[in-house]
């Protein structure tokens, strides 16, 4: 099994990648509906899955000519089968079966956050077992444990938002636009990360729970201070700036101390940093600082491999095929689906 195609389309982004054995990602397509959901200030599920039909056609072809393949090279076909929105998961495995059906190749629905854990080692073939991954993305924010290849241990999981949603939302509050991540990181760049002290939400009693309501709720209410005061909408940038920095500081605080007592707790040699967030620059110098002081082993992908893309997939997808697994026909799409 050589080359493999694989399909990403649990969320807002539909993509299509190419991998081929001894070569690696030889294509890679991603289509964006941002423009779509900004002015909504969030992912509207019914708006993605129709942009999704639209798309998925020209970007599964593109990432095939991309890769100077005809449909009938490809040997296998890897699709992300959840978690995520499930009208836009059925897109992109309604597709991938098709393909399997008719080129008679097999097909392997693969979870979103196996992608994104693998996204480390596609990145950087050294990573080796174990390690523990934080998964800090729009969606999720997860810590596993990874033993060996495909051995998965929870070990905590955000209680309520998501790391990146906690961003988006914090982001609107502040009148930052979507998606919010990128945006808060621009604008915290200038701002004093120590102007106001944000309630850190960590959990006590060796837990490895994350909550990041507490913090968003933080920001609010000291936003609803400020407009009492007749200060908010905020006029004054570089205040904005500095609200954005206090709360990044919280929030990539929260990520990386979390990560680092749990890779302590297991022995774990070395941390992979992977998810959309996982592109912060701030969450990358913290992570790198309480690594190196530790001396563990710190594992960032590039920030293409970060976001959703459908490279993650076709890698993990050709790791499970040539170990012989398939996913049967009857497979079907799972909003919520565990990794471990
Ligand atoms: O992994 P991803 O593309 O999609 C999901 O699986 O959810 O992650 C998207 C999330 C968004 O919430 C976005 O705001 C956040 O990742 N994000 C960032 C940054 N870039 C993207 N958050 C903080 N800093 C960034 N530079
Ligand atoms: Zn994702």
């Amino acid at each position: 099994m050589k080359k493999i195609l694989g399909i990403e389309t649990s969320c807002d982004e539909t993509a299509a990648a190419v991998y081929e054995e001894g070569k690696g990602i030889i294509s890679s397509l991603i289509s964006s509906q941002v423009d779509i959901h900004a002015h909504f200030g969030g992912v509207v599920p019914e708006l993605a899955s129709r942009r999704h039909l639209e798309m998925i056609y020209p970007i599964v072809e593109q990432a095939l000519s991309g890769a100077s393949l005809d449909l009938s090279a490809i040997e296998g076909v890897a699709v992300t089968v959840g978690p995520g929105l499930i009208g836009s998961l059925l897109v992109g495995l309604s597709v991938a079966k098709a393909v399997a059906y008719v080129e008679r190749i097999p097909f392997l629905g693969i979870n979103h956050l196996e992608g994104h854990i693998l996204a480390a080692l596609l990145d950087d073939p050294s990573l080796s077992y174990p390690f523990t991954a934080l998964v800090v993305s729009g969606g999720h924010t997860h810590l596993f444990q990874v033993q060996e290849e495909g051995r998965y241990r929870l070990l905590g999981r955000t209680r309520d938002d998501a790391a990146g949603e906690a961003f988006d939302k914090v982001a609107k509050l502040l009148g930052l636009g979507y998606p919010g991540g990128p945006i808060i990181e621009k604008v915290a760049q200038s701002g004093n990360p120590g102007y106001v002290r944000f309630p850190r939400g960590m959990m006590g009693n060796g837990s490895f729970d994350f909550s990041f309501s507490g913090l968003k709720t933080a920001v609010h209410y000291y936003l609803e201070e400020r407009r009492a005061r007749g200060e908010y909408p905020l006029k004054d940038e570089q205040r904005r700036a500095d609200i954005a920095a206090s709360f990044q500081q919280a929030a990539i605080e929260m990520c990386a101390k979390t990560a680092l007592r749990a890779a302590k707790a297991t022995g774990s040699p070395r941390i992979a940093l992977v998810g959309g967030v996982a592109c912060n620059g701030a969450l990358r110098a913290l992570m790198r600082q309480l690594t190196e002081k530790e001396g563990i082993a710190l594992h960032c992908p590039q920030p293409g491999l970060c976001t959703d893309n459908a490279a993650m997939i076709a890698f993990a997808g050709w790791r499970r095929l040539a170990r012989g697994e398939r996913s049967p026909f009857s497979l079907n799409a799972a909003a919520r689906l565990p990794l471990a």
